[in-house]
């Protein structure tokens, strides 16, 4: 069997992890011979391969990135993409594909299966918002970086009697606004599943004050005010149609500085949640993600994702990780509601 593998979409830490697991069971299980495509889908469309063998995967565990490259690359929006893609996995003789990536990559993944290539996906993203499975892999990261950099801000937002405002990545989930402003006893935690309310913001951060606390909010970068809009850095889409966010958090410093007429700042944390070494737990889903992945190979499940439940990998139909979002629930932004203002 000769299979290949790919990690494609933002990176995230852990994949390197993956790709370990894949290759270290395959080879000394199996005996599979593995192949390595570069940069997400772009690797099959063009045909750039990399050697991937035990050699290849040798100390990477703790490393973060991804060995393989990654890029947004779009199969299904490049005309004729699939079939060329198709052909360059025929000539290579790959008789099966672990796709490593969040919703877009496998969203590709699910139009392949349906063309009948066999296809397994492992899910990934720090942003945790792909159906199917508790937990993706890189989010434990993501939430110990900005709770670190919460912990941080308490100490110079006190002395300095300032609104620190802290911008953490999420589009259209705020799972890790949620954790990390929970985990680092935010004042105000804005997602982007629910618009917020300036006056009550407002409100929060005076309360604040009159209890001599410096007020911490953090904000996912999807977040936005009431009847507003997302703020983008430009306009420019990516070839899956998103745009780059980044801005709410110095919205919201003009906003409540002008307001409150206390000094506000704002942190923008960006890749550095995404960059650097996955923490323990990331490691061992990394890791468990990859071993269930050519398990998933070896039963001929194709069409199906590596999933967490509860303490368990299983294997869901990849349809259902790609179908939905995972935003976070009504019920579990009013629990971390308790501890603002
Ligand atoms: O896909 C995860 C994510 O981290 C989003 O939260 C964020 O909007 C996006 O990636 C940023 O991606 P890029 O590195 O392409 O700007």
């Amino acid at each position: 069997m000769r299979v290949g593998v790919l990690t494609g979409g933002g990176d995230c830490p852990g994949l390197n992890a993956v790709i370990r697991g894949v290759v270290r069971r395959g080879v000394q299980e199996y005996g599979y011979e593995f192949v390595g495509f570069r940069d997400g889908w772009k690797g099959p469309l063009e045909g750039l391969t990399m050697e991937l063998g035990i050699p290849q995967v040798r100390g990477i565990l703790p490393r973060g990135g991804t060995i393989l490259g990654s890029s947004r690359t779009n199969l299904v929006k490049i005309d004729g993409g699939i079939e060329r893609a198709e052909e360059n996995l025929r000539k290579l003789g790959i008789d099966a594909l672990i796709a490593i990536g969040g919703e877009d990559t496998l969203g590709v993944a699910t139009t392949l299966t349906e063309h009948g290539f066999h296809v397994i996906g492992v899910p990934k993203t720090i942003d945790n918002d792909l159906s199917g499975t508790d937990y993706t892999f890189g989010f434990d990261t993501a939430v110990s970086i900005a709770t670190e950099a919460i912990d941080r801000l308490h100490t110079t937002a006190e002395s300095h009697h300032r609104i620190l405002i802290c911008e953490v990545m999420g589009r259209h989930a705020g799972w890790i606004a949620l954790h990390s402003g929970m985990a680092g006893g935010a004042n105000a935690i804005l997602i982007p599943e629910v618009e917020f309310d300036m006056d009550e913001v407002v409100s929060w951060v005076e309360s604040r004050f009159k209890a001599s606390y410096a007020p911490i909010i953090v904000v996912a970068e999807g977040a936005m005010p009431k009847g507003g809009e997302m703020i983008t850095k430009d306009a420019t889409l990516d070839s899956f149609g998103h745009v780059k966010l980044s801005g709410i958090g110095e919205w919201l410093a003009q906003q409540v500085e002008d307001r409150t007429g206390h000094e506000a700042r704002t942190t923008v944390l960006g890749h550095i949640q995404r960059g650097g070494s996955p923490t323990a737990f990331d490691r061992v889903l990394a890791t468990r993600f990859g071993l269930n992945a050519i398990e998933a190979v070896k039963d001929e499940a194709w069409g199906t994702m590596v999933a967490l439940k509860g303490t368990d990998i299983v294997r869901v139909p990849l349809q259902e990780a790609t179908g939905t979002l995972k935003t976070v629930p009504i019920e579990r932004y009013d629990e971390a509601k308790s501890f603002f203002g």
